[in-house]
C-alpha cells in the first residue's frame, strides 16, 4: 500500500501558489482576494472557512470573512453578492453551505457572478465542466484530480465507483473521472443511497471515491485487491483525546482496506487539505480573469 499524501502534496502546490501570488502581486499591485460569506454557527462551517481564511494568508492572498447571523434573509444576501459582484478588488466569492433552512442554496449559488464562483457551484461552471472546457472545478474534486496527477496515476480505462452523488463531491468527481482528459478516462459507476448492492458495485472499482458522510462505510470486505481508494469523508466525533476536542474519521475503515488497497488517502491528511488547495488555485485563477 502507498500514501496519498495529502501533507506532503498540498505542501508543495501551495509553495507554487504562493510564488504565482508574488507574481501577481508584483503586475497588478495587489493580492488575490477570496470573499467567503459564512451564515449562522455550525461549528464545521466555521472551522473550514477560518481554514480556508488562514491558507489565503500562508500563500500571500488577501482574505475576508463575512459572517452574518442565521436569521439574515436570503434577498438581504443576495443584495450582498451582487455588491461583492460588482466590486473589482474581490476575486473569488464562496458562500459557506449548508446555509439555513430558509435560504434556497440553488438560488444564492445562481447569484455569484460565474467568473468569481471558486467553488464551481455556478450552473454555467458546472456545464463547462462536463464539456471540458475552462471553469472553475469544485474544490474537493479539483483537489483530488490534483492529487492524482501529482502521483503519476493515470486512470485511463478504470473501472471508477463514486459511492454519494452530492452536488460538492460525488456528481462532479463523477463528471471529472468520466472526462476525456487526464487524469479521467474511466468508466464511471455513481452510487448513492437509492443503489441496491453498494458492496457488489464498490467491489467492481479499479478506484473507490467515498463521498458519504458516514464513518468507516466502506471496509475491507467490499474493495477489490489493488484497489485506488479516496476517502472524502470527514466525520467529526466529539474527543477527549484531541486538542481541537474533535476526532475525524474518513467514510473509508483504513486500517482494514489499507492491508487491500494499492494507494489510499488517509484521514486526516489527505483529501480535505487538497480541498483547500483546489479552492487557492480556483482563486488564483480568477484573479489572473482565467475564466471569461
Ligand atoms: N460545504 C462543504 N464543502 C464546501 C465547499 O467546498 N464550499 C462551500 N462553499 N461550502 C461547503
Amino acid at each position: 500500500m502507498k500514501l496519498l499524501d495529502g501533507k506532503l502534496v498540498s505542501a508543495k502546490i501551495k509553495e507554487d501558489i504562493r510564488q504565482e501570488a508574488a507574481a501577481f502581486l508584483a503586475s497588478a499591485g495587489r493580492k488575490p482576494h477570496l470573499v467567503a460569506i459564512l451564515v449562522g454557527n455550525d461549528g464545521a462551517s466555521e472551522t473550514y472557512v477560518a481554514s480556508k481564511m488562514r491558507n489565503c494568508e500562508l500563500v500571500g492572498f488577501e482574505s475576508t470573512n463575512i459572517h452574518y447571523d442565521a436569521d439574515i434573509s436570503e434577498s438581504s444576501l443576495i443584495d450582498k453578492i451582487r455588491e461583492l459582484n460588482a466590486d473589482p478588488t474581490v476575486d473569488g466569492l464562496i458562500v459557506q453551505l449548508p446555509l439555513p433552512k430558509h435560504i434556497d442554496p440553488e438560488r444564492v449559488t445562481a447569484a455569484i457572478d460565474h467568473r468569481k464562483d471558486v467553488d464551481g457551484f455556478h450552473p454555467v461552471n458546472l456545464g463547462r465542466m462536463q464539456r471540458n472546457l475552462p471553469c472553475f472545478i469544485p474544490a474537493t474534486p479539483y483537489g483530488i484530480m490534483l492529487m492524482l496527477e501529482y502521483y503519476g496515476i493515470d486512470t485511463a480505462g478504470m473501472h471508477a465507483v463514486v459511492v454519494g452523488r452530492s452536488n460538492i463531491v460525488g456528481s462532479p468527481m463523477s463528471i471529472l473521472l468520466a472526462r476525456n482528459a487526464t487524469p479521467g478516462n474511466c468508466t464511471v459507476t455513481l452510487t448513492h443511497s437509492r443503489t441496491r448492492n453498494i458492496k457488489e458495485e464498490v467491489l467492481r472499482a479499479d478506484i473507490v471515491v467515498a463521498a458519504i458522510g458516514k464513518k468507516h462505510f466502506i471496509t475491507a470486505d467490499m474493495v477489490k485487491e489493488g484497489a485506488i481508494i479516496i476517502d472524502v469523508g470527514i466525520n467529526r466525533e466529539r474527543s477527549a483525546e484531541t486538542k481541537s476536542g474533535y476526532k475525524l474519521y474518513g467514510d473509508v475503515d483504513f486500517g482494514a482496506v489499507s492491508q487491500k488497497a494499492s494507494w489510499i488517502t488517509p484521514v486526516p491528511g489527505g483529501v480535505g487539505l487538497m480541498t483547500i488547495v483546489g479552492l487557492l488555485k480556483n482563486t488564483l485563477e480568477a484573479a489572473k480573469g482565467s475564466i471569461y
